[in-house]
């Protein structure tokens, strides 16, 4: 089937190429001239696991293709994919002017009958703008062409969005007309072979249910934020509670994790962008804004903990910094805590040296050439004449380093785990003061022992 994307970010390039790898033809159109002709070279933008070969050898066996020209687009695909980018205007709302700019484009170039799809994360209501849209522009050219929209939103992870659109948990595609259904349903055909995973619903549900996916799973993540600064204050180790509750069927033990908070491209524009709707509807989104309120906090704690180890004291400390990205496995720094944590050492008079498996060119071209950030070639390396370490993303190559070596490196031995990845016993053994979320401080190994009556005759 010939299939065209707008957009060739996390999710149209991925998604363009799995469609290409599964036999579809499938053109994907960008405005980004300098992306376009970089894929064309198979140059991939973006860290994403499996990307690069996929999109390589799709390109070189001729089902996928990359273009600047929209016209071409247009006439290429029955079915035409939105997935451009939605980001938050001013008032936390999804600015919808790429979404409906690619819509006008449609419009203004179609000779033939087309489906629109949105993948593009959307408000509830934008499939009655994009028809609008395409609508009013059809109408200028005295044109009565046929087309419809479909919601049909993507719920891949970034860190396994090859494999998540390979294997899809399940296709949400929104729809009242059976002839769109049935053309959706032969695109994802190859996908649905072991069982049926469409799941069929009016578009204005299809559009909600991706926003609640996506709130749904920042909820969990703020909530056990909260039971995790509550620990802290109480004695508990939160990763102890969290067994204690994953265990439960009910709860599970995804997205439980507590940490420094959650960032990324999706999660805070579409609590935000929810809370937004939500207002407009004239309902108040107590619970959304609180997972947003909490989130926002809970990327100063590192902060705050660094500070009061220090007594306030950090203009001219050196901070190795380990981990960029907002989660492993991805390049991607947008709303990353580990910006929220440099930019307040930063302010306060701080230095970082940091590391990242991936994103550390992601970091330069934010941050560019600054005296108070090193990007440093290995994670020993950004050690070295550092007063502490701190942790701010779970990449494997973090969760065993050689902790000798690490103290020994750093001026005082002091680690800051914004993702609890280390033992808070071990730490204490080779020596190293440890800050963790929600499980206290565990002092050095002497300071330990001589705490231990007091510790074991409390518990
Ligand atoms: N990143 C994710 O993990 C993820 C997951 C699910 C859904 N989404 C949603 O998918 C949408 C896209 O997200 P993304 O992360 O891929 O965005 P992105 O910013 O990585 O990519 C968007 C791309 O669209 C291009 N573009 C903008 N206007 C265009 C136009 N008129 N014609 C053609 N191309 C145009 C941009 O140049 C860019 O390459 C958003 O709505 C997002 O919320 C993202």
């Amino acid at each position: 089937m010939k299939i065209t994307v707008f957009g060739t970010g996390y999710v149209g390039l991925v998604q363009g190429s799995v469609l290409a790898e599964v036999g579809h033809d499938v053109l994907c159109v960008d405005i980004d001239a300098a992306k376009v002709a970089g894929l064309k070279a198979g140059k991939i933008p973006i860290y994403e696991p499996g990307l690069e070969d996929l999109v390589r050898k799709n390109h070189a066996e001729g089902r996928l293709d990359f273009t600047t020209d929209s016209a071409q687009g247009v006439h290429h695909g029955r079915i035409q994919i939105i997935a451009v980018g939605t980001p938050p205007d001013e008032d936390g709302a999804a600015d919808l002017q790429y979404v409906l700019a690619v819509a006008g484009t449609i419009a203004g170039q179609m000779t033939e009958p087309r489906v629109v799809v949105t993948k593009s994360t959307v408000p509830v209501g934008t499939a009655d703008k994009v028809r609008a849209r395409m609508t009013e522009v059809l109408g200028g050219r005295g044109s009565d062409l046929h087309f419809d929209v479909v919601s049909n939103p993507e719920f891949l992870k970034e860190g396994a969005a090859v494999a998540d659109c390979l294997r899809p948990d399940r296709i949400v595609i929104g729809t009242s007309d059976p002839a769109s259904e049935e053309l959706l349903r032969e695109v994802y055909a190859p996908f649905n072979r072991n069982h049926d995973k469409v799941i069929l619903m009016d578009v204005r549900s299809a559009e909600l249910t991706k926003y609640a996916a996506n709130c749904m799973l920042a909820t969990k993540i703020s909530f056990m934020n909260e039971i995790a600064g509550l620990a802290e204050r109480l004695g508990a180790d939160v990763e102890m509670v969290r067994q204690g509750i994953g265990a439960d069927q009910r709860i599970g033990y995804h997205f439980i994790y507590p940490g420094a908070g959650y960032g990324g491209s999706c999660f805070p524009k579409d609590v935000k962008a929810l809370i937004h709707t939500a207002r407009a509807a004239g309902f108040e989104p107590d619970v959304l804004a609180a997972v947003e309120d909490r989130n926002n906090d809970q990327k100063e704690v590192i902060f705050r903990k660094i500070r009061a180890h220090f007594g306030g004291e950090l203009a001219g400390r050196v901070f190795a910094l380990w981990g960029l990205s907002f989660k492993p496995n991805t390049d991607d720094m947008r709303e990353a805590a580990s910006r929220v944590l440099m930019e307040a050492l930063w302010a306060a008079g701080a230095r970082v040296q940091a590391y990242d498996p991936e994103a550390m060119e992601e970091a330069q071209r934010i941050y560019g050439d600054r005296p108070d950030l090193m990007l440093c070639g290995t994670k020993e390396a950004c050690l070295r004449e550092a007063d502490a370490l701190v942790v701010m993303t779970e990449w494997q190559a973090f969760r065993a380093p050689d902790f000798e070596m690490v103290r020994d490196r750093l001026k005082t031995p002091v680690v800051f785990d914004g993702r609890n990845l280390y033992d808070p016993a071990r730490m204490a053994r080779n020596g190293i003061a440890y800050y963790a979320i929600g499980r206290g401080l565990v002092p050095p190994a002497a300071e330990a022992e001589a705490a231990a009556p007091a510790a074991s005759s409390a518990a």
